[in-house]
């Protein structure tokens, strides 16, 4: 191995291990891992893969922001998640269905490692931290998928929005202002998108939540000005 090879090798080891999927594994997984695991770029606005593919890889995302979406019955999309590094997705094919749960997009450049469903099915046959590693990240998922759905069902529009901005803002999916506000650059198609309602609906709880000044917009951009009056909006400590 040259040592361009040897360096972007370690490079990954050094990546890995500090992903929720290969968080605290022996060496030796970790040295399989690295050995097996494929660096693939994507441009912004690509589809990784579509709903009801067949799936061949779990994602590791190394950098850049995921669209993890499905079109409901009703045919809208609904947006499930965006992830960012190091998060992984695209597991639930490799395990049971086969088919992809949900549409895979990139909101911007991405790049991800790819691991192969016989090496991911070798490696949590063969290691327990790692099985216990993905059941964790699920769990979490499921307990947010919970909250969610208490909240889209029991509230009105500015709490949808005011909890969907609180949870891009609490998983990181913001830009931090060089002034140290957190800006949130998604048009008000995509906030309907992950608040399970309409683009009309939204553009005028975040009229409300403006007036109230716990944000400020600006075209695609969202400032949150106060996540603490975002919490009582949220909660109905006021409205
Ligand atoms: P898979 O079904 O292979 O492809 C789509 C992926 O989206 C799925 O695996 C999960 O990794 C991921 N996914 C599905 N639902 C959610 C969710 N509610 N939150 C986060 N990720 C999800």
């Amino acid at each position: 191995m040259s040592v361009k090879e040897l360096d972007s090798s370690n490079q990954t080891r050094i990546f890995l291990e500090k992903t929720p999927l290969f968080a605290n594994v022996p060496e030796r997984a970790l040295d399989i891992a690295q050995s097996v695991v494929q660096l693939r770029t994507y441009e912004s606005g690509s589809i990784m893969f579509q709903e009801g593919d067949i799936g061949e890889a779990l994602y590791i995302i190394k950098s850049g922001l995921i669209k993890l979406s499905k079109v409901d019955l009703g045919g809208y999309e609904k947006t499930l998640a965006i992830l960012q590094a190091p998060e992984f997705f695209g597991e639930m094919a490799l395990l049971g269905s086969e088919l992809r749960s949900a549409t895979a997009m990139t909101l911007s450049k991405v790049t991800a490692y790819l691991l192969f469903k016989d090496d991911f099915k070798k490696l949590i046959d063969s290691y327990a931290s790692i099985s216990l590693n993905l059941t964790t990240t699920l769990a979490k998922r499921l307990k947010g998928m919970d909250d969610e759905a208490q909240i889209l069902s029991y509230k009105d529009a500015q709490g949808r929005v005011a909890f969907v901005l609180l949870r891009l803002f609490r998983s990181g999916v913001v830009n931090i202002s060089e002034g140290g506000a957190a800006l949130v650059k998604l048009t008000h198609q995509d906030i309907a998108n992950l608040a399970g309602t309409s683009r009309e609906t939204v553009t005028r709880a975040l009229k409300v939540l403006e007036r109230e000044a716990v944000i400020s917009t600006r075209p695609k951009e969202i400032i949150i000005e106060d996540v603490q009056g975002l919490e009582e909006i949220l909660h109905g400590i006021r409205t």
